[in-house]
């Protein structure tokens, strides 16, 4: 069998390196994409080849713009080949109390979070279907399960993510592509360090297994997703917060 692609957005940050690693690991050619303003790129990659990870093809693009989106793909398929697994991993917050929050923090939410999927899926979706195999992996959250105080537009655009990807995998089920959303709980990342520290505790404190995860344990997930052995799962969302929430 020939070696699989696989794309990861946001690949630098705290999960789409742990994504990346275990999509190696599994032996396929991964695609790190990154924002064109990330100006760690070659520390990143100086980290990874110290870890014994040296083949990583890299593609800069903004997630939340279409024509960019093409362009990375174009880009990855010229060093690559085709794309036969996307992960749709890129995203930030920009959490305020909806009385406090303005357009712009609305805006920049929904378009790097719920747009993107559109603009990344759209380059690679009908390829994988003719292909007759791919696995597209949204990246959701607890949060667009359950609701947070704060992130009216997160959790608007992370619900989105699990409505997409329930209508993509019915429109993709007989072409052997599945897509399937995870939704994690809070990430040992630079996205949750952010959070104001007794916010975070009194979060943590909620958590019953008592402690964050552990980006390692969402790449766990994404390869189980993205094997030949899940291909009678899609249109799922995956559950993997510490107990915090069950649907
Ligand atoms: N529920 C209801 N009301 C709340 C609340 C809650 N959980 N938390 C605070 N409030 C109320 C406060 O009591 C206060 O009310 P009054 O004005 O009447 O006194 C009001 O909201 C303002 O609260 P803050 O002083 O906390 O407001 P702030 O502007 O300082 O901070 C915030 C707002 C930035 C949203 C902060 O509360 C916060 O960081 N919250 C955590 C949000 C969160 O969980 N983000 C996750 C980020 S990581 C991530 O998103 C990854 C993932 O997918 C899990
Ligand atoms: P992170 O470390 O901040 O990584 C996010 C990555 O996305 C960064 O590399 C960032 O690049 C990139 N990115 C942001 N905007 C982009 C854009 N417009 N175009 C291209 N890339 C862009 O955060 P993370 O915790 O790993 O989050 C990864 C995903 O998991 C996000 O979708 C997040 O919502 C989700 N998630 C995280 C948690 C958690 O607790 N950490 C929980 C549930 C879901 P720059 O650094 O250059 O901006």
């Amino acid at each position: 069998m020939t070696q699989r692609i696989a794309f990861v957005t946001g690949a630098m940050g705290g999960l789409g390196t742990a994504i990346c690693q275990a999509f190696a690991k599994d032996g396929y050619k991964v695609v790190a994409a990154y924002h064109p303003e990330f100006d760690n790129k070659d520390a990143w990659l100086a980290e990874m080849a110290e870890a014994g990870f040296k083949d990583f093809v890299c593609v800069a693009g903004d997630v939340a713009d279409l024509a960019s989106c093409a362009a990375m793909v174009t880009a990855a398929e010229a060093a690559a080949g085709p794309v036969d697994i996307l992960v749709n991993n890129a995203g930030i917050t920009r959490d305020k109390m909806f009385a406090k929050m303005e357009k712009d923090q609305w805006d920049a939410v929904i378009s790097t979070n719920l747009t993107s999927l559109f603009n990344m899926t759209k380059q690679v979706s009908a390829k994988m279907a003719a292909q007759g195999w791919g696995r597209i992996i949204n990246i959701s959250s607890v949060n667009g399960v359950k609701g947070q105080a704060g992130q009216a537009n997160y959790a608007a655009a992370k619900a989105g993510v699990i409505g997409f990807t329930k209508s993509l995998a019915q429109e993709l089920a007989t072409k052997g592509v599945t897509v399937n959303a995870i939704a994690p709980g809070y990430v040992a990342t630079k996205m949750v360090m952010a959070i104001r520290e007794d916010i975070l505790k009194s979060i943590v404190d909620t958590i019953p297994m008592r402690r964050l995860a552990k980006p390692e344990e969402m790449g766990a997930l994404c390869s189980y997703l993205a094997s030949d052995l899940a291909g009678y799962m899609t249109g799922a969302t995956l559950n993997i917060n510490g107990g915090l929430y069950f649907q």
